[in-house]
């Protein structure tokens, strides 16, 4: 098969869709790989790198788009990408479909096969293309949050660890899910005093059990969360519920009874956001102010490490990359039910229910589509 991936287009995208490693491997299995010149350059990776790994450099997107079998990317192909999609190419990245009907008008009418990072399953019901990034974006959160305390980006001046005679940091993770769970391992790591909030029991048990010596845990309830807020130098919003926007957990007027100059990590931004005064920022200008409590949204914060992030993705999706270049999508996703969750879009029609459902159109099982 012949893989392409493109540079990325949409605006502060710095990951790849394939890595060298990436690359590397879908040749030693036969395959050839056109990258884009410097598609890799934000990620760290020049085209020399590819090349060493057996790949091919095309000079524009147009001529990777033209010649390749499969498209391999990062973000949702942008309107002009979508252009070049043509009838029986296959495409695998994320898509998003639901909240995007024109994206997903077009892929229809492109005739492509579209495959979705975001829909594909485990067999412990997880999304293992999503949580790499959730475990990245989790681990940034106290970080960008230790940055965010900082007196001169108008915090309150707390140090995480504190030092010897000054106490930590306090530290609330609404949320102990993958980005959660990350987001208190590293904030307990720089020393800070760390609980976990959240509504299921058996995630507290587990957090409990691995957990127990590093953070604490407490049951969300509204009572509890006001008070941890109260309490808190920084409060991490890592709630999600699936398909749905985030529940609003803390509202502007519970914002008066926080510390002034606290900071709020809002990751879950991207559904909305769990604190009512929260609204998306860029990694231009991260941070604001509402009344005197400084609010961090980055709704893409894993394109901060660009790096890590495309080599934590790459190692995702590699198997999933090689399975559909060595037997066909067909029957790839026929032999693996989980990859088969991942097809949204065959020949003209959805595939994928709740897309359908989402933006009123019809769909076909993917059942059907394989077949
Ligand atoms: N901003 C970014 O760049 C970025 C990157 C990755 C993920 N995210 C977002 O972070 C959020 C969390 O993702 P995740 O992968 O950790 O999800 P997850 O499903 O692993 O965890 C979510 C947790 O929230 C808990 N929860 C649900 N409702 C709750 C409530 N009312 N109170 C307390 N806890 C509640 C669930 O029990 C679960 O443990 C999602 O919105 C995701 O899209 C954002």
């Amino acid at each position: 098969m012949k893989i392409g991936c493109p540079k990325e287009i949409k605006p502060q995208e710095y990951r790849v869709g394939m890595t060298p490693n990436a690359a590397h491997e879908a040749v030693v299995h036969g395959h050839s790989v056109l990258v884009q010149t410097c598609a890799g350059v934000g990620a760290g990776f020049t085209d020399e790198d590819y090349i060493a790994a057996g790949a091919e450099i095309a000079g524009t997107a147009s001529d990777v788009f033209a010649k390749a079998d499969m498209i391999v990317k990062v973000k949702e192909p942008q309107a002009n990408e979508r252009k070049m999609l043509r009838e029986g190419q296959l495409l695998f990245t994320y898509l998003h479909l639901a909240p995007d009907p024109e994206q997903t008008k077009d892929l229809l009418a492109s005739g492509c096969t579209a495959i979705a990072y975001e829909t594909v399953t485990d067999r412990s019901g997880g999304l293992p293309l999503l949580a790499p990034m959730s475990e990245v974006a989790g681990r940034l959160a106290p970080q960008v949050g230790a940055w965010t305390l900082q007196k001169a980006n108008g915090g309150r001046g707390v140090l995480m660890g504190g030092v010897p005679g000054v106490g930590p940091a306090r530290v609330a993770v609404i949320g102990g899910g993958v980005v959660g769970t990350h987001a208190a391992r590293i904030a307990a790591g720089m020393g800070a005093d760390v609980t976990v909030l959240d509504r299921s029991l058996p995630r507290m048990r587990y957090l409990d059990d691995v957990y127990g010596g590093t953070f604490k845990t407490s049951y969300a309830s509204a009572g509890n969360t006001a008070e941890l807020v109260a309490q808190a130098d920084m409060v991490i919003g890592a709630v999600l519920i699936p398909g749905a926007a985030a529940p609003k957990l803390v509202t502007r007027e519970q914002l008066s009874s926080m510390k002034q100059g606290a900071a709020i990590v809002d990751v879950a931004i991207d559904q909305g956001g769990c604190f009512e005064t929260s609204k998306a920022t860029t990694h231009d200008d991260p941070i604001y102010d509402v009344d005197g409590i400084m609010h961090y949204c980055v709704a893409n914060m894993p394109g901060a490490v660009a790096r890590t992030s495309t080599i934590a993705l790459g190692n995702a999706t590699m198997p999933f990359m090689l399975a559909l270049a060595d037997k066909g999508w067909k029957q790839a996703c026929a032999d693996d039910p989980h990859l088969l969750e991942g097809l949204n879009v065959h020949a003209g029609q959805l595939t994928y229910f709740a897309v359908g459902k989402a933006l009123g159109l019809d769909v076909i099982s993917p059942q059907l589509a394989i077949k």
